[in-house]
């Protein structure tokens, strides 16, 4: 427990301002430029950050456990097997045990509720690394690898094919923050729950029964899988009810002629988008992935250093 700046979370979206987020993204630009050109940067040595996995990971995993070790820090691995987590104790009391022998965690859980009341009851900031309702790192990445590509995100359209999970709701959420469009297509039964995706008005997404039309003159088309970690049981239903939600050259094409692809990964090719999307010149999911890496340095440095510059 060694930080000295107000304690913060990073559980939704919103809990960054729209400032602190554009200090992000220039600053993972920053730690980009600077890992690429193997310049040594550690400031968080001697800092332990806890990784607690109730769900499967590889690209989460790797990105804190990497990223951590490359700012001069170390992390630990916990899951819920083969610790007392997946043996009833409350979470509160392992928010108090764990936050007393690290400087940072992250969560990867089921609920939203656990995360809340771990942070609620942790002395050093606590990290969503995912919750059934919100993904808030994979956004970052997201908007980071936008900046990138495109210039800022502010203004644009971007299309949400599929599931209305965790991923979109927390585009929905960053829509609201940093000022752009979510046009979401979800087959019937499945449309974005606003109260469960933490929005305050509607007034940056619109849903549309056609996916065709929610792709139309799209800046960015995304999707993920069509069963999200947890829903295992309704996966032969959900193939059946999402076979017409599948991004393929066609929808594509409704979008801008220099749209993005995006999926967090990892993909079902054949499901929810086509080879030839997913491994097409419009997508740029790996620099996706690799941009967890820097954006999340970014983030740990701001949760326990504050700004730097
Ligand atoms: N996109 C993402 O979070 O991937 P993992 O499930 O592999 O961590
Ligand atoms: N929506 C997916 C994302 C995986 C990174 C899931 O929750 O399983």
């Amino acid at each position: 427990m060694s930080s000295q700046t107000p304690l913060r979370h990073y559980l939704q979206f919103r809990d960054l301002t729209r400032a602190e987020l554009d200090y992000l993204f220039a600053r993972a630009a920053w730690i980009k430029q600077q890992f690429k050109t193997y310049q040594r940067y550690w400031p968080l040595q001697d800092r332990t950050l806890v990784m607690i996995f109730e769900k499967a990971s590889t690209r989460t995993r790797l990105s804190f456990e990497a990223g951590i070790q490359q700012l001069g820090g170390s992390a630990i691995y916990l899951n819920t097997r083969d610790s007392q987590l997946g043996r009833g104790e409350p979470v509160e009391d392992a928010a108090q045990v764990i936050s007393r022998m690290s400087d940072l965690v992250m969560i990867r859980t089921f609920e939203q509720d656990v995360i809340e009341r771990f942070a609620r009851n942790a002395r050093v900031p606590v990290i969503n690394g995912l919750t059934n309702e919100y993904h808030p790192c994979q956004i970052l990445a997201d908007i980071f690898t936008y900046i990138e590509q495109r210039g800022s995100i502010r203004g644009k359209t971007v299309a949400w094919i599929g599931d209305s999970n965790n991923v979109c709701n927390t585009w929905l959420q960053a829509a609201e923050v940093l000022d752009f469009n979510v046009r979401v297509s979800t087959p019937p039964g499945y449309e974005v729950e606003a109260e469960r995706a933490g929005l305050h008005g509607t007034g940056h997404f619109e849903q549309f029964a056609d996916p065709m039309d929610a792709a139309r003159g799209a800046d960015l088309v995304t999707t993920d899988v069509w069963t999200s970690m947890g829903f295992e049981a309704e996966n032969e239903e959900r193939l059946r009810d999402f076979a017409d939600w599948q991004v393929d050259g066609e929808m594509m094409q409704a979008a801008k002629p220099d749209a993005l692809f995006m999926h967090c990964l990892p993909a079902h090719r054949g499901e929810e988008v086509t080879a030839e999307v997913i491994d097409g010149p419009q997508s740029v999911v790996w620099d996706e992935a690799e941009n967890r890496l820097h954006s999340q340095k970014a983030l740990m440095e701001f949760l326990l250093l504050g700004r730097i510059q």
